[in-house]
């Protein structure tokens, strides 16, 4: 197969929900559809209970569980579908806004009952920023929720983005009939069932015939009528390109656990969602159509056995082909490395590849070499921009408790937030260590790994701080003097950049007003923002 054609059959995206919602059934039904897996049941929620915050066992399975579902690959008519898994843990939103940075488009879960809640609304942030194309699929049709309008509604108030529907419900809960799908002027008719695949649709050219009544008797008959004419005159037509530019983003409504409404999502996400698209870099715009390989690490997971650091660094293709053994230019370092056992994922499969393509994620073993946001080429060096930093929500100063075992907390700590574990801020004077992170969770993490892996012990002491700015400023005069007068309140990120830790939104808004001429970004991504907009 050509070079383009590989490009082309391609679709990675990843599917965010809040947690619950119904994600992993959902990947579990796709999955089925492409004949990845023969049985429902088969893939693990990677989620950690909630009762499971201190049992550490639980989060090493997690980790394990995650990299077996870290990206999972499978064919659906001619298409190479590519699902990157994000992790449903509210502490782990981090690992889902960095995996957002590999994907192409999004499916957005819904839960009926819950409409939009606050999970959503910051991942759905990142995909603005990043104008990711979106597709919402509303689950759970099968048990009582809310007024399908109202969802609409509080779709677009909530997330900032237009909608439109293309199937529309029919009654939900207990009087779910099914839905009748307005993209091709059919009807597909509810029968819970949690392992068959879809049946047949019923063709309804005309939604005035009395055809629909048969069905569906003439009460919901005339609902259906009157609600899809209320539909067609309040939301536009669906314009792809609006939906390829994030402006719109298309709705269906379904029951992933009883498979229902799946195969339609599946059939128009075939159709309409983004090939491998280009990524920005400091060189301008790297298209996936470049016959030199280039890619980027999005995410890094040390590898279970903690006898052996090694750990494996998800590269996502951005152009030309990838070839086992060959030797490419590891940007940041200006260092030559090859891959002599490059992995693919398909389904929950791992197997060595020898060669891969744009929009593939493929999974590089690494003995630390890599940090997040790295850049691989084939050709002349450069490096990807944007794998962001968010700002932490929760700060800790990490402090050693046995001066003996310094050098491997340091050690330690720098792996693992390379890893993207936590973000590491370091304080002047005396080299001080401010972690920074999501969830509580993390801090646990981190205690329990410095431990094991580096035989090192460290106590976390609170820090009042709300959030980490990192800033831009006009006047370079400005930024100096604030970074003087705030000197107690600024730290260095990871790549030396000064950030300022506000301890209130209330001194946030004062520095603002004091020093005009310097903007404050919650997101290492300005520079990336700017050069989007
Ligand atoms: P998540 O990955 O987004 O966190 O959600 P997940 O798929 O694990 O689904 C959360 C719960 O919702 C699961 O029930 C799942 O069976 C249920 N669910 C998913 N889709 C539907 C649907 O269309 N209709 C109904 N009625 N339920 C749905 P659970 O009891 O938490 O887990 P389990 O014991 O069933 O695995």
């Amino acid at each position: 197969m050509s070079f383009q054609k590989e490009i082309e059959k391609r679709r990675t995206f990843g599917i965010i929900s809040h947690p619950d919602a119904g994600k992993t059934t959902l990947t579990e039904k796709l999955l089925l559809f492409g004949g990845a897996i023969q049985t429902a049941g088969a893939v693990k929620s990677n989620k950690i209970k909630k009762t499971a915050t201190s049992d550490f066992m639980e989060i090493e399975k997690q980790r394990g569980i995650s990299v077996a579902t870290s990206v999972m690959a499978f064919n659906y008519r001619n298409t190479q579908i590519n699902i990157l898994d994000t992790p449903g843990h509210k502490d782990f939103a981090e690992d889902t806004f960095r995996t957002l940075t590999a994907v192409d488009s999004v499916i957005l879960v819904i839960d009926c009952a819950s409409g939009v809640e606050s999970q959503t609304e910051k991942l759905m942030e990142v995909c603005r920023m990043r104008k990711t194309p979106v597709i919402v699929f509303i689950n759970k049709m099968d048990r009582e929720g809310r007024d399908a309008f109202d969802l609409l509604d509080e779709l677009e108030d909530k997330l900032s983005i237009k909608v439109r529907p293309l199937s529309w419900p029919i009654g939900i809960g207990e009087t779910f009939k099914g839905v009748y799908n307005m993209h091709r002027g059919n009807l597909n008719l509810f029968e819970g069932s949690k392992t068959n695949i879809a049946k047949e649709n019923i063709e309804i050219d005309n939604l005035q015939s009395t055809v629909l009544d048969q069905y569906i008797g003439a009460d919901f008959a005339n609902e259906l009528r009157e609600e899809v004419e209320l539909v067609n005159g309040v939301y536009d037509e669906l314009a792809v390109s609006q939906y390829l530019s994030g402006e719109v983003a298309p709705v269906f409504f379904g029951s992933a656990l009883n498979n229902f409404g799946v195969q339609e999502l599946l059939n128009t996400f075939i159709e309409i969602a983004p090939k491998p698209r280009g990524r920005e870099s400091d060189s301008g715009l790297i298209s996936p159509s470049d016959d030199k390989f280039s890619g980027f690490v999005f995410k890094i997971h040390a590898n279970l056995d903690p006898k052996h650091r090694d750990r494996i660094a998800f590269l996502r293709i951005v152009s030309g082909k990838f070839e086992r053994n060959k030797f490419y230019q590891h940007s940041r370092v200006e260092k030559k490395l090859k891959f002599a056992n490059p992995t693919s994922f398909m389904a929950q499969d791992k197997s060595v590849i020898d060669e891969a393509y744009p929009g593939d994620v493929i999974g590089l073993y690494d003995t630390g070499n890599f940090k997040i946001g790295d850049t691989l080429t084939e050709g002349p060096s450069f490096l990807f921009k944007g794998i962001p930093s968010f700002s932490p929500e929760i700060f800790k100063e990490l402090q050693n408790n046995d001066p003996m075992k310094s050098k491997q907390l340091e050690k330690g700590i720098q792996q693992l937030t390379d890893e993207g574990v936590a973000q590491l801020f370091i304080k002047q004077p005396g080299n001080r260590k401010i972690v920074g992170t999501v969830g509580e969770l993390q801090f646990e993490v981190i205690q329990y790994r410095l431990k094991h892996e580096y035989s090192a012990e460290c106590t976390f002491v609170p820090k009042n701080y709300f959030k980490a700015c990192w800033m831009t400023t006009t006047s370079e005069e400005q930024l100096a003097e604030f970074l003087k007068r705030k000197a107690s309140y600024i730290v260095s990120d990871k790549d030396g950049n000064p950030v300022f830790l506000a301890e209130s939104p209330w001194l946030l808004s004062s520095a603002e007003q004091d020093f005009p001429e310097i903007t404050f970004h919650k997101t290492s991504e300005f520079k990336l923002e700017k050069s989007y907009l």
